[in-house]
């Protein structure tokens, strides 16, 4: 009798375990995936005060509540009391919220203006870097200095944003390979290989289909320079027949921080899909931008949240789901879509990606990858392929031609000879 009770009483959990556990595969939504993975977006930004960063108070500005606000136009997740403003900025990889809205984030990005190419495009960057610094060091118990891939997790694990630095805009090495191998020296670990302006070595997506150089000799040197530190190579921002050059040479997987899908949307800040089966095989990942105008093209109608999951399930589609990431580009740009209007959207997004109608649906581990897992794989990748080359070669010692910093000067509408700074 009592072994019967025992088995039927035995048999009864076992029924209530498996019932449990059904119950909690079929209650599985898309946002579940963010509590399993850190959410690492390839872009969002923030901008400081031109005057406070000059004179390196903007730091003392930055309180450790990550406030989403979301009666602003143009802010989508602020630094409380920081103030907007065009110069100089701070950009992040958001890293994950919670459920009172806090950003958190881990990749932070020293940018420098275009307009301080040829000028003091590098002090600025450092100066930078050093605000970077001063803010992990400031809130050790929310922010975690890191370089590696698996200090990502390390510290998404303790609660904690990791904070890697990447430097946005390949101006910002003012064509140096020195100051490329001591950015890295200071912890940077990713860079784009342009922003909005050409560098004498890789011309920027503002070429649209045309080209100026492409990616030159010293720009495969870069690139080549990048793989043996084991930094990440970034090709938002470049023109197409950079992505493809870059891809032709980088011996490491490549990201885009912050593009969307050219085919969807003719805006030649997003990637085409040659490039995009170039990504596959290069196992580098295109992290989708949502500012409107790169992912809906159509002049008479808003774009909405339906657009970024097409774009992203387009990418999907066509090269699987190991090589998709978001890079909102929050904080960036003054147009999002409807229902994407802040960082605590991205839980619908996930939502509704699971349950887009796609054969074969969105799996939970897929949601995972898209999330950040596809870019720590990136980055650990990227450290292999450092790991390996630094055993077998030397730091490059490349110097550009000066007749193509000439040239480009000129292009630039400045007076080459002249020393000018940025800061005039
Ligand atoms: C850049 O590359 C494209 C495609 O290969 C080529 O058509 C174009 O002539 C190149 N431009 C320059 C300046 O080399
Ligand atoms: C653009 O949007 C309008 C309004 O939604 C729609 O009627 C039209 O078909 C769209 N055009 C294209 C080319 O998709
Ligand atoms: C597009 O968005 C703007 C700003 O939110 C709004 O004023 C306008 O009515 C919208 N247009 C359409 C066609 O929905």
């Amino acid at each position: 009798m009592i072994y019967a009770s025992v088995a039927l009483f035995l048999s009864l959990l076992l029924f209530v375990i498996g019932l449990s556990v059904g119950l909690c595969i079929g209650n599985f939504k898309g946002s579940d995936a963010l509590d399993t993975a850190p959410l690492i977006d390839g872009y969002i930004f923030f901008s400081y005060h031109k005057n406070k960063l000059y004179y390196y108070s903007s730091f003392s500005l930055i309180s450790h509540k990550y406030n989403v606000i979301s009666n602003s136009q143009f802010l989508h997740c602020e630094i409380s009391n920081f103030i907007n403003l065009w110069f100089s900025v701070i950009k992040f990889f958001h890293n994950s919220f919670s459920n009172n809205n806090e950003c958190k984030f881990q990749f932070w990005v020293a940018y420098v203006h275009c307009k301080s190419q040829f000028k003091d495009a590098v002090q600025l960057t450092l100066r930078q870097i050093d605000v970077i610094k001063r803010l992990v060091a400031k809130y050790p118990k929310d922010l975690q200095f890191a370089t590696k891939a698996k200090h990502i997790e390390e510290a998404w694990n303790n609660g904690k944003i990791a904070s890697l630095i990447g430097v946005e805009g390949g101006h910002s090495i003012d064509s140096s390979l020195a100051v490329l191998r001591l950015y890295y020296e200071l912890g940077v670990r990713y860079m784009t290989l342009t922003h909005m302006c050409n560098t004498p070595w890789a011309d920027a997506s503002v070429v649209d289909d045309g080209s100026v150089r492409n990616l030159t000799k010293f720009g495969q040197a870069v690139v080549l320079e990048m793989n043996r530190l084991g930094m990440l190579v970034d090709l938002a921002h470049v023109s197409h027949n950079v992505m493809r050059e870059t891809l032709a040479v980088t011996k490491a997987p490549i990201i885009f921080s912050h593009s969307s899908v050219f085919s969807l949307c003719r805006n030649y800040r997003n990637v085409p899909d040659d490039v995009l089966h170039m990504v596959k095989k290069n196992d580098g990942i295109v992290m989708v931008n949502f500012y409107s105008k790169f992912v809906n093209c159509n002049s008479s109608r808003n774009a909405t949240i339906q657009d970024v999951i097409d774009h992203i399930n387009y990418i999907r589609n066509l090269i699987g789901a190991n090589h998709v990431g978001i890079g909102s580009d929050y904080d960036g740009i003054e147009s999002l879509p409807e229902g994407l209007e802040d960082v605590s959207k991205y839980p619908e997004l996930f939502d509704r990606l699971y349950e887009s109608d796609m054969t074969p649906p969105w799996t939970k581990e897929e949601l995972e990858k898209l999330a950040g897992r596809n870019l720590i794989r990136v980055l650990k990748a990227v450290e292999e392929v450092s790991d390996s080359l630094k055993n077998s070669e030397q730091p490059r010692q490349d110097s550009i031609d000066a007749r193509e910093i000439y040239e480009t000067e000129v292009e630039n509408h400045l007076q080459p000879g002249l020393c000018n700074t940025a800061k005039q």
